[in-house]
């Protein structure tokens, strides 16, 4: 008898998460990476221990607390993420949430020496770098996965095209070109996507958005176990 667990709890599951953005190298100084602040991927894996999970979060570079209770891994390239990833979900694996900012290209070369400065322009050759949430996703012993998408046009075309692509359970849409929101801020707003429905959350704190995309995944999670 648990009396204690609720329908929308995350007891004894295995979450494994991906947050932050990545690093690709130009050279020993220089890399390509983006905005992302990690904050949303803390918030979710704070939000998922608290509902009972236990959590793997597989970050690149950011400048957070490991959230109490998460076992932090940290990775800088897309190539170290799919690795940690596949490695987390190869451990066992309910619920796959991938919130990273992927570089989805990396320079086809990382120069051995600082590039030095001769002509007046210059370009890099870039290749494009392996889908983690595709990945698990796909792989036959894919674990309940949801996907976030950045957009900053026509979010839930392209939302609800990912979630399709990409054989996720649920995608998170937020819209990047809203002011104050989503990137490198603290607070977001959301629209959440799964097959036969969805729901908007926000504007507000990331930890509450956070709480609630918990609470809707362990629903879906709990419908699929019935
Ligand atoms: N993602 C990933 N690995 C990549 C690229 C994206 O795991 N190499 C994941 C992100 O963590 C996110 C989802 O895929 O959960 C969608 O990322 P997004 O950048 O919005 O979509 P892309 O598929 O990369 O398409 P595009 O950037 O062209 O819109
Ligand atoms: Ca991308």
């Amino acid at each position: 008898l648990d009396q204690g667990s609720t329908p929308t709890s995350l007891t004894g599951k295995r979450v494994v998460i991906t947050a932050g953005p990545t690093r690709e190298p130009i050279d020993p100084v220089r890399y390509i990476s983006n905005h992302s602040s990690g904050k949303m991927g803390y918030a979710l894996a704070g939000a998922a221990r608290a509902a009972g999970a236990h959590v793997v979060l597989v970050s690149g570079p950011v400048s957070l607390p490991a959230p109490s209770g998460v076992e932090v891994r940290p990775v800088l390239t897309a190539e170290d993420m799919l690795k940690a990833a596949s490695a987390a979900v190869d451990e066992g694996c309910d619920l796959f949430i991938a919130t990273a900012a992927v570089a989805d290209y990396r320079p086809d070369t990382c120069a051995g020496d600082k590039i030095k400065k001769s002509s007046e322009a210059m370009s890099l050759s870039l290749v494009r770098n392996p889908d983690t949430l595709a990945t698990i996703a796909g792989r036959a012993d894919a674990p309940f996965t949801v996907g976030f998408a950045a957009e900053t046009t026509e979010v839930a075309r392209y939302a609800t095209d990912k979630m399709q692509r990409k054989k996720l359970n649920m995608i998170v849409a937020n819209d990047v070109s809203a002011p104050g929101l989503g990137f490198n801020s603290e607070n977001n707003a959301v629209t959440v996507f799964w097959p036969g429905g969805q729901e908007s959350i926000g504007p507000d704190s990331k930890a509450s958005i956070a709480r609630r995309l918990v609470a809707m995944i362990g629903d879906q999670l709990g419908k699929m176990a019935d």
